[in-house]
């Protein structure tokens, strides 16, 4: 099992690419489905979840011609690695389209494998799929999704740890959904890939239908964008109501994804958690408010260096002392992204001050303060909250990454932390960032990658286990 292996106290400094977003490919790969026509998709990110996706995809009736293009291995050369561009085009196109079971050995490896369910369901009249089950973040349920769908039309069973939907009986024997109002709201606000799903299910259903509390993140309407290229009829994604006039069929399209507003967020905590100076390209600003407002809050200098395009800015994050204490709450889209909280956390541990982290989206996401407070941060964690003490220093030790963003966590903290930081796990990490070790070491981190205590390249994605390809 690989890990990272961290000297920190190095200040990041340079230029980086931020790649194209894991949370936007993951629904648009599973909109192919919708279509016969191929679906052509840039700058998905060579990503073990992408990966796996297109691995479930070709089981469900998909071909991959272009393959997701591995990472030069040159450019496992710090240097090169800062050039980074976007990976070669993604083509897939559905050549069957029966299968329409999404199994559990597939699911439990990708808990996004659900968003194939919308999908599915309107395009074969019926979906089968693993209930994904619980992770290190929470309990994680897809009630919504399921909810979302019904009201559609489907009929529900559940068989086996699977949930069965079945679209209602058209005329001429197709079973086809029917538009409806449709409220996605829960106890923790909006579901992403719920309103992914309805919202695609949606686009072929028969009539109008209206997504209330829809998820107002940019993967939802970069979603749209899309499937409105491939002839959908689409307004509002991006806010609470989403209104969607089915159509008898779809085309393909040619789409590049949004860049990673998460990836981003994550480069911008190094550079601030080690007193660096680092610009960003590709960089989602827009995507970024409420992150860059607490950056701003701590004493980061967040700097648009190109404003024509805030989707895919140019930006500048520096800093050169310890941050100043800050208090977040996460939140839907554009409040505060939990995917930034465990990152946020690090920076905040060093702070001169005390901070408070509310979780409101994921409130059981904290397995990284055990590991912080092995590094020396000042945590307290009461219910959905982590009281932060500012510390002066961090010091260095062994780590074990528990999940994706929590493993960005550790790596963030390591990099500030006086010593060596051994982060163990980083298979999580490897699900979400495209080598992520090869990107700090080129703004000039310490990080090296070992395998079973022996140094390794930064590895490929084609390194880790995949889910087997059925095909
Ligand atoms: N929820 C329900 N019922 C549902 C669905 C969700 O109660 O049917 C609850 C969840 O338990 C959670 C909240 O609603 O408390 C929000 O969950 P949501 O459905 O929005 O999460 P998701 O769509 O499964 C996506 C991202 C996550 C990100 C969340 C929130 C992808 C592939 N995943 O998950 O990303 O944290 O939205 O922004 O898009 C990550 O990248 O590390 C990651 C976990």
């Amino acid at each position: 099992m690989d890990a990272f292996v961290i000297r920190g106290g190095r200040p990041l400094s340079g230029s980086i690419r931020v790649n194209g977003a894991k949370n936007a490919a993951l629904p648009l790969m599973a909109a192919a489905l919708l279509t016969d026509h191929p679906v052509i998709l840039r700058d998905v990110p060579d990503l073990t979840d992408t990966r796996n996706m297109r691995a479930l995809l070709v089981e469900l009736g998909c071909q991959s011609d272009t393959p997701v293009a591995f990472t030069d291995p040159l450019s496992a050369h710090p240097a090169a690695h800062a050039d980074r561009g976007p990976t070669a085009p993604l083509t897939l196109q559905t050549t069957v389209q029966t299968p329409h079971h999404a199994r559990y050995e597939i699911v439990r490896t990708m808990r996004a494998s659900v968003c194939v369910l919308g999908p599915l369901l309107a395009r074969r009249g019926r979906a089968r799929v693993a209930m994904p089950g619980g992770c290190a973040i929470g309990d994680r349920p897809i009630d919504l999704h399921v909810r979302g769908l019904a009201a559609l039309g489907a009929a529900v069973e559940l068989d086996a740890g699977d949930v069965i939907l079945t679209a209602p009986d058209a005329t001429g024997g197709d079973r086809r959904l029917v538009g409806a109002r449709v409220y996605l709201g829960g106890r923790f606000g909006s579901t992403v890939l719920g309103t992914a799903n309805v919202m695609s299910a949606a686009t072929l259903a028969r009539g109008r239908t209206m997504i209330e509390c829809a998820a107002c993140e940019p993967e939802i309407a970069d979603l749209a964008r899309l499937l409105t290229a491939m002839g959908a009829r689409i307004r509002g994604a991006g806010t609470p109501r989403i209104t969607i006039d089915g159509v008898e069929s779809l085309s393909g399209a040619d789409h590049t994804l949004i860049p990673d507003r998460i990836e981003a967020g994550t480069l911008m905590a190094a550079a601030a958690i080690t007193r660096g100076d680092v610009t960003l390209t590709n960089c989602p600003l827009d995507a970024l408010v409420a992150f860059t407002e607490t950056l701003t809050t701590a004493g980061v200098t967040v700097e648009e260096l190109d404003a024509r395009d805030p989707l895919r800015a140019r930006c500048r994050v520096r800093s050169d002392a310890p941050p100043a204490p800050a208090h977040v709450t996460t939140q839907p889209h554009p409040g505060f992204p939990t995917d930034l909280q465990a990152q946020t956390m690090a920076l905040l541990s060093l702070a001169r001050g005390n901070s408070v982290l509310t979780e409101r989206v994921f409130p059981q996401r904290f397995l990284h303060v055990a590991e912080l407070v092995r590094l020396g941060a000042h945590l307290e964690h009461e219910g959905p909250s982590v009281i932060v003490s500012g510390t002066e220093r961090l010091i260095g030790a062994p780590v074990m990454a528990s999940d994706l963003r929590a493993s960005a966590g550790l790596v963030l903290a390591g990099l500030a932390a006086q010593g060596e930081t051994t982060v163990r796990r980083v298979y999580h990490l490897d699900r979400g960032y495209d080598q992520l070790d090869a990107a700090l070491a080129s703004l000039g981190a310490d990080i090296r990658r070992v395998r079973d205590g022996v140094p390794v390249a930064p590895a490929r994605v084609g390194d880790f286990p995949a889910v087997p390809v059925v095909a």
